[in-house]
């Protein structure tokens, strides 16, 4: 149920993004960030056949991954990533009839907020956590500055993340932190490089317990 996929993605800490990853090697790298640990990836709407990738981890994983559709822009968006399987809605964007429409399916969602007004108007809106985006542009004290009022709302951090500022966020009260650019490496995709990337993943963990 929903409060369950919520823990799950609590536990998970970090969620990779995967935008645009060619099929023909997206398996490979979501068993990469496995094989490293994780256990909960955001793939967004705007890949080839974003359906498909939802519907291929699935099958592949069942409960060892939690997989989500992101860049959920807008109802159709929301629509087709449902009727795939994914089991959390991401978007940058707060469209309540994205937030609605995965209220009603049972289905954790995390739109995109910048200001407080912004973080609270998407709980209310039914927002079962926020994601601040872009977080690389304010950093981790802006995180921690708005959590003063704003108290326990659970916050996702994206755009901007890297190894390095990753537990910076996490310590300034984020519960998560989606990370793209910085993990799903170009060059190590370009490579074919399995290994490194579940390096690069283990990295990325070991940095959050230091
Ligand atoms: C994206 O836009 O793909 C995500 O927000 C990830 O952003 P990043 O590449 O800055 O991590």
């Amino acid at each position: 149920n929903k409060e369950e996929m919520i823990v799950r993605l609590l536990q998970a800490k970090i969620i990779p993004v995967l935008r645009k990853v060619s099929p023909a090697v997206f398996m490979d790298v979501v068993d990469a960030l496995s094989a490293g640990g994780v256990t909960a990836v955001e793939i967004t709407m705007d890949s080839e056949d974003a359906s498909s990738l939802i519907r291929n981890v699935k099958e592949r994983y069942g409960e060892k991954m939690a997989v989500g559709a992101g860049t959920v822009m807008d109802h159709a968006d929301l629509s087709e990533a449902l009727k795939a399987g994914a089991e959390f809605i991401v978007s940058p964007i707060l469209d309540e009839s994205v937030v609605k429409g995965a209220n009603a399916e049972q289905v954790p969602v995390i739109p995109g907020v910048l200001s407080p007004t912004e973080v609270v108007q998407a709980i209310r809106s039914g927002a079962d956590m926020v994601k601040i985006f872009p977080a690389g542009t304010l950093g981790p004290a802006y995180v921690k500055n708005i959590k003063g009022p704003l108290g326990d709302i659970p916050i996702m951090c994206t755009g901007g993340i890297d190894a390095e500022n990753a537990a910076d966020y996490l310590k300034a009260g984020a519960k998560i932190v989606g990370a793209g650019s910085s993990l799903i490496r170009k060059d190590l995709i370009a490579e074919q490089d399995w290994s490194g990337l579940t390096k690069e993943v283990e990295k990325w963990f070991l940095q959050l317990n230091h």
